[in-house]
């Protein structure tokens, strides 16, 4: 049987097997998080993954997760383990679901021995989704032999998680909210991120975690609750195709006063609509504002620093990455106990080597 491709637009490739009568096939991925500057809050379409809005983001080059994804034509059930744990509950019935999608796509009905490595905490808005989504996106594919280029990974890993359609690329990308009308295909097939060009930025972000734990309302609820309840948020996704389009000319003049600027307002206005839902959605904690204070102080003593913040009480603070140490000393003082990283923009998704036999 030939050896297949899958191709990642600049990246290196790893050819790997289709499954066949010689046994099954299996791939390795590596995929980075992404932290929106222009965020994704709400879907339209559950089942899809459609978002009300257009999102930017940018992929890290830390906090890798490696999965490994193995088919099993013999076994009756698929095994995942999560950090060497068996996965069970949501997190399980998510990665089944998106197995389902990708066994549906490529006729195959073999099930999977699914292994994955996360090097950041979970579910604590630090966009371990993306990057577990983004691998398992790239490397189910390719075990499975499907026929696939970096839009259609996108496309496929938003299923898994909206923002991980943004980790298959490296360094700025945009997800399109696609077309708000049409069919269901013509939507799907009009969802998907692309790399944005960024001139002369050498950007970092620094990321205070102040709380590791899991959070108590899932991104998923959260952002229900926000679309269906709260009167902001409307206003913040008009206001968003605005930043938007600031945000790619900001990045494509290299201006990061305009980028963090935009970034820390999208963020900041995300929250308020979530403050306003009922009952509230509240992910921001004392230690919280706290260093978003810490950020302001940068900014009074002459450093350009931006915070922006996810579905969870980490805040992240982009800056020249000439000034990262500086912000990460004030960041530390402030995040007092927290840990905080340093991070700059990373590569995007990509296959590492085969599962083996
Ligand atoms: O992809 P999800 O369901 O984990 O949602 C992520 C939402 C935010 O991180 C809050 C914003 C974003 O655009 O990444």
């Amino acid at each position: 049987m030939p050896e297949q491709t899958t191709a990642v637009p600049g990246r290196r490739t790893t050819a790997v097997r289709p499954p066949g009568p010689d046994g099954p096939a299996g791939a390795t991925a590596v995929a980075h998080p992404n932290i929106a500057l222009v965020k994704y809050w709400g879907k339209r379409d559950e089942q899809l993954v459609l978002p009300w809005t257009s999102s930017l983001s940018m992929t890290l080059d830390i906090f890798p997760t490696t999965t490994r994804v193995r088919l099993d034509a013999g076994a009756g059930h698929d095994a995942v383990t999560l950090n060497g744990a068996p996965a069970t509950g949501e997190a399980a019935r998510r990665i089944i679901a998106f197995l389902d999608l990708v066994r549906d796509r490529a006729g195959l009905p073999h099930r999977a021995v699914v292994e994955s490595v996360n090097t950041v905490p979970t579910g604590a808005g630090l966009a371990s989704s993306a990057s577990g989504f983004a691998a398992l996106a790239v490397a189910a594919a390719a075990a499975y032999g499907l026929d696939t280029d970096a839009t259609a990974l996108s496309r496929l890993a938003r299923r898994g998680s909206g923002s991980a359609s943004r980790s298959i690329f490296g360094g700025f990308a945009a997800w399109h909210a696609g077309r708000p009308t049409g069919s269901a295909t013509e939507a799907d097939l009009s969802s998907y991120a692309e790399p944005v060009p960024a001139a002369g930025l050498d950007p970092a972000l620094v990321i205070a975690v102040v709380d590791a734990g899991p959070k108590d309302v899932s991104s998923r609820a959260a952002m229900r609750r926000t679309v269906d309840t709260s009167p902001l948020f409307e206003p913040w996704a008009a206001s968003s195709e605005d930043d938007l389009a600031g945000m790619r000319a900001a990045l494509r003049r290299g201006d990061l006063d305009a980028v963090g600027e935009i970034a820390e307002r999208n963020a900041l206005g995300m929250h308020a609509t979530m403050l306003a839902a009922r009952p509230a959605v509240r992910y921001m904690s004392p230690a919280s504002l706290t260093v978003l204070d810490s950020v302001l102080q940068l900014r009074r003593d002459g450093v350009p620093a931006y915070a922006t913040m996810d579905a969870g009480p980490n805040v992240k603070v982009l800056c020249h990455r000439a000034d990262a140490d500086r912000v990460a000393g004030a960041v530390r003082a402030a995040a007092a106990g927290g840990s905080v990283h340093i991070a700059g923009p990373g590569q995007g998704a990509r296959l590492v080597g085969e599962g083996g036999r």
